[in-house]
């Protein structure tokens, strides 16, 4: 299916906070992106602590999750989670709309400083971090276990938010 008629049969994505009845959905976006899921009581508990934002994309009207984004918040500081966007509908710049409300959002709570660990070689997510303004400030050596008995290197990222 074309990017055209894909919206025009679904409207265009748009970003609003996770309900404990999408928790279904959103560990299924999560097993898709993630050697290790996270399971269903796992991502109720999540979207419904208080001390965690968790925000969604959704697509048309029938509010379609294709997308999410948690964060834990302590005091004027956060932690992205995670960050995954189902298969489909990768690659369209998606991500970034959801990264730039999520931030928006926590700015508007009063959060100060954005954190997040990502894998070295994970070049999408990355991209994504660096043109929404996060720089890296450490490394942690074979952090992320791999199949095989490898690990892969974790890059710690850092934002300010206005
Ligand atoms: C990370 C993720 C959310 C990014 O979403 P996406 O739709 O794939 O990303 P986009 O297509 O918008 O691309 C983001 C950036 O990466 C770049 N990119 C995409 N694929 C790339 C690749 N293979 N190599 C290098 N850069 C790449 C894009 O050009 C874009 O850069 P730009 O903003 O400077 O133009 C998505 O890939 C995903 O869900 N991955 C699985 C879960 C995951 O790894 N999450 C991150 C954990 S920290």
């Amino acid at each position: 299916m074309s990017l055209f008629s894909f919206l025009r049969r679904d409207g265009p994505p748009h970003v609003e906070p996770l309900a404990t009845s999408d928790a279904g959905e959103a560990a299924a976006i999560h097993a898709a992106g993630f050697a290790r899921g996270w399971d269903l009581m796992d991502m109720q508990a999540m979207i419904a602590d208080r001390a965690i934002r968790a925000d969604g994309l959704f697509v048309g009207t029938g509010r379609r999750l294709t997308g999410i984004l948690l964060s834990r918040t302590v005091l004027d500081e956060a932690e992205i989670l995670t960050v995954a966007l189902a298969p489909s509908a990768r690659g369209r710049g998606w991500s970034g709309l959801l990264l730039r409300e999520h931030l928006a959002g926590l700015a508007a709570a009063g959060i100060r400083t954005v954190f997040l660990e990502v894998e070295e070689d994970n070049a999408p997510a990355i991209a994504l971090y660096r043109r929404h303004g996060f720089t890296p400030i450490g490394r942690r050596e074979a952090y992320y276990p791999r199949p095989g008995g490898r690990h892969a290197a974790a890059l710690t990222m850092r934002r300010a938010l206005d």
